[in-house]
């Protein structure tokens, strides 16, 4: 398949005009349920982590890898990261790059697969109840029982397409039944994730666990607003005993802080508040926060938080802002050593199954909101021409 043709699905599907204007009402409708009363959420202490029946231990090797592909130092927790896994809308079938994908990330035996949401490809109004469910057995079957047959725990951030926040105007959510649906099926016995729960918090759309010596926190980032009280919910989680004991923490959610393609510049389709979160984030000391929803590889940082801005399994691969780097889908395996807190990214072209290197990435993006920095470029470097690299809006 020739990736121009992968490039332009959302932006040329006829439903890619209702995508962003539903990002717009997800804007609206949330200042809207500001002024609502909802629930507060349930924050449930952590005495005791609550644990799923486990999936059982994997074998453990050195520095296991794929025959034929780079092998990285192991390190002390090993993470296999996916994201954007959804083809066109209410598919049920996966690209070849997830289905490879899922072949292949036993044979890192890491200690957990991490996904940054857009696993099944909702957020169409006209998909029925049949049609929803058949994508989450679609979902199953191609990736998540493999993996629970490899015994591998699997956390997630559910994405727009599982189970959009979006709102309307009476502050409802506009897409419910997706919501009740993903709910369903994450809640279902016969879908254990393996995972060691520090708080089911509201499970599947928010949560904690704990994998080795790493704090795990999702929040519902499915739309561009992360619902205040939820924020007040990960502060506590965050300050907690068992967050701040942990040798590292990571926070993952669909959207991204900052945007980083083409296609997703728009308000609406990455965090609002989003230098509020950042200092939420980073006064707990939280190492990295993964993203999924704009399709591209970008590992990066900003002030004191690393940005693992995922690639993509799935359709719709995106052009990253200010760079003509090549359109790759990727997948990422982290290895973390939690003595030294050095956490390690090694991304794979699902393509080629070859190493992506930082240098073939930008060194910067300027994104609607400042700029970030790739990983391994700190501030000071950069030249008085990259300093003054503005975000051009081509709308
Ligand atoms: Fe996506
Ligand atoms: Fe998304």
């Amino acid at each position: 398949m020739a990736w121009n043709s992968i490039v332009s699905f959302n932006e040329s599907s006829p439903f890619y005009f209702f995508s962003v204007v539903s990002g717009c009402s997800v804007a609206l409708g949330a200042a809207i349920a500001r002024r609502l009363t909802s629930p507060k959420p349930r924050i449930v202490p952590s005495a005791s982590p609550a644990t799923e029946p486990s999936p059982g231990v994997p074998k453990r090797s050195g520095n296991p890898a794929p025959p034929g592909m780079y092998a990285p130092p192991r390190g002390d927790v090993r993470i296999a990261v996916i994201s954007d896994l959804n083809s066109q809308y209410g598919s049920t079938t996966y690209e070849p790059e997830v289905i490879k994908a899922v072949e292949l990330i036993p044979q890192w035996e890491p200690d957990l697969v991490l996904c940054s949401g857009d696993m099944v490809a909702g957020q169409y109004p006209s998909l029925t109840e049949p049609e929803i469910k058949a994508m989450w057995e679609g979902f199953d079957r191609n990736v998540a029982a493999p993996l629970r047959a490899a015994k591998l725990p699997y956390g997630f951030t559910l994405g727009n397409h599982d189970a959009s926040s979006a709102r309307g105007l009476s502050g409802n959510f506009l897409f419910q039944t997706e919501r009740d649906l993903a709910a369903a099926y994450w809640r279902d016995p016969s879908h254990p994730t393996g995972l060691n729960f520090i708080d089911r918090g509201d499970f599947p759309f928010y949560y904690s666990f704990q994998q080795g010596d790493v704090f795990f926190l999702t929040w519902d980032a499915t739309g561009n607003i992360v619902d205040p009280q939820q924020i007040e919910w990960a502060e506590q989680s965050l300050a907690s005993a068992v967050a701040q004991n942990a040798k590292v923490r990571i926070v993952v959610g669909h959207l991204p802080l900052y945007a980083i393609t083409y296609g997703r510049e728009f308000p609406g389709e990455y965090l609002d508040r989003a230098e509020e979160l950042r200092a939420l984030m980073e006064k707990y000391r939280v190492h990295t926060y993964i993203s999924g929803h704009d399709h591209a590889y970008y590992p990066a940082h900003k002030g004191k938080l690393e940005l693992l801005n995922m690639g993509i399994l799935g359709s719709g691969v995106r052009q990253l802002l200010n760079g003509n780097s090549p359109l790759m889908k990727a997948m990422t395996i982290i290895d973390i050593k939690t003595d030294s807190d050095t956490v390690n990214y090694t991304t794979y072209n699902m393509r080629s199954l070859k190493v992506i290197e930082l240098a073939e990435l930008p060194r910067l993006i300027a994104t609607p909101t400042g700029q970030i920095y790739r990983l391994d470029v700190n501030e000071s470097d950069l030249t008085e021409a990259e300093k003054a690299l503005k975000f051009i809006p081509t709308y």
